[in-house]
């Protein structure tokens, strides 16, 4: 296979077969530290033999990349859904390649997605703007594998040399931001399943091993044919499961109690799967090591 322009990780062919590469998000507030850890995830990936490809959003590079840069620096002024679609339409823009990137054995590494699309233009509390609205421009574009949402104070982010000017750069917004963000974990419904919750108040090393240790997980399952199949696809919230907490707690014929963590450990690896129409968990045992 050719090795694409301008990539700082070249195609090597792998030393097995790879179904499919996985798809991760790095999530966080500014300054969390998501740039610092996409490039030291994707060094580590590719060291242990992975092929790698990294994006971020927004993608400041195209046409409407640069209307969105614009706002940002509060040269342009923009309806808050108009510059919400603009944000979502930056990751369609990218979707094709996306998906045709997995599909050759890349594993994608993706600095910010569609998480911080719906979340930031929910938090600016805009009555006309629900998160249920700011999710829908989005539902049909590739779903992530696992997103990895890096946890930190706001302000201990600002710590981190400081907030700069850009819109959303603010405290209270990004307090907002936060709380949505953690919201995810425990309400929403694939969003619950696919956010890992990693505390990035420690040093970048020990922030990059906990990352790694969660994404090899979703890697080996993606290239090893047991994750979800193909690539997911982004979902509309069913009626009633926005604001309830998914039940995902069950006990074993011994009586164990099985907690979230655990079955969202085996949902990743690709060995239980959520029925959102009848609303039960298929456990698939036969798939368990
Ligand atoms: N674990 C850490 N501990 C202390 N400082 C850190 C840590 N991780 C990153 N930093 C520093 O914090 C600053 C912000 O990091 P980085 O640019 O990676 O964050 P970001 O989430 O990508 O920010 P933005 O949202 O602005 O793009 C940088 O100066 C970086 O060196
Ligand atoms: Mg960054």
């Amino acid at each position: 296979m050719a090795t694409p322009a301008g990539t700082d990780y070249p195609w090597r062919e792998p030393s097995k077969l790879v179904a499919r590469g996985a798809f991760i998000v790095i999530e966080g507030l500014d300054r969390a530290g998501k740039t610092t850890q996409v490039k030291k995830l994707c060094d580590a990936l590719y060291d242990a033999g992975h092929n790698i490809q990294t994006i971020r959003f927004p993608d400041r590079t195209t046409p409407i990349g640069k209307m969105i840069d614009s706002y940002l620096q509060s040269k342009t002024e923009m309806d808050d859904h108009a510059i919400h679609l603009l944000f979502s339409a930056n990751r369609w823009e990218k979707s094709k390649w996306i998906k045709e990137t997995i599909a050759k054995g890349y594993t994608i590494v993706c600095d910010r997605y569609y998480y911080s699309g719906m979340i930031y233009s929910a938090a600016k509390q805009n009555p006309e703007l629900s998160l249920k609205w700011a999710k829908s421009p989005d539902i049909g574009l590739p779903r992530p594998d696992a997103v990895i949402f890096l946890n930190l104070d706001p302000e201990e982010a600002e710590k981190r040399g400081g907030y700069g000017t850009e819109k959303y750069e603010r405290k209270e917004m990004q307090q907002r931001v936060r709380q949505l963000f953690l919201d995810m974990e425990y309400v929403r419904h694939d969003e619950a399943i696919d956010m890992i919750v990693i505390d990035a108040g420690k040093s970048v090393q020990q922030v990059a091993d906990s990352i790694y240790s969660e994404a090899a997980i979703t890697v080996d399952a993606a290239e090893g044919g047991k994750a979800r199949g193909p690539l997911g696809v982004v979902r509309d919230w069913p009626e009633g499961t926005v604001d309830r907490v998914p039940e995902v707690r069950r006990k074993t014929e011994n009586g164990e109690l099985i907690v979230e963590r655990h079955l969202r450990e085996s949902i990743r690896k690709g060995h239980t799967e959520y029925n959102p129409g009848t609303g039960e968990w298929l456990v698939k045992p036969w798939l368990c090591d």
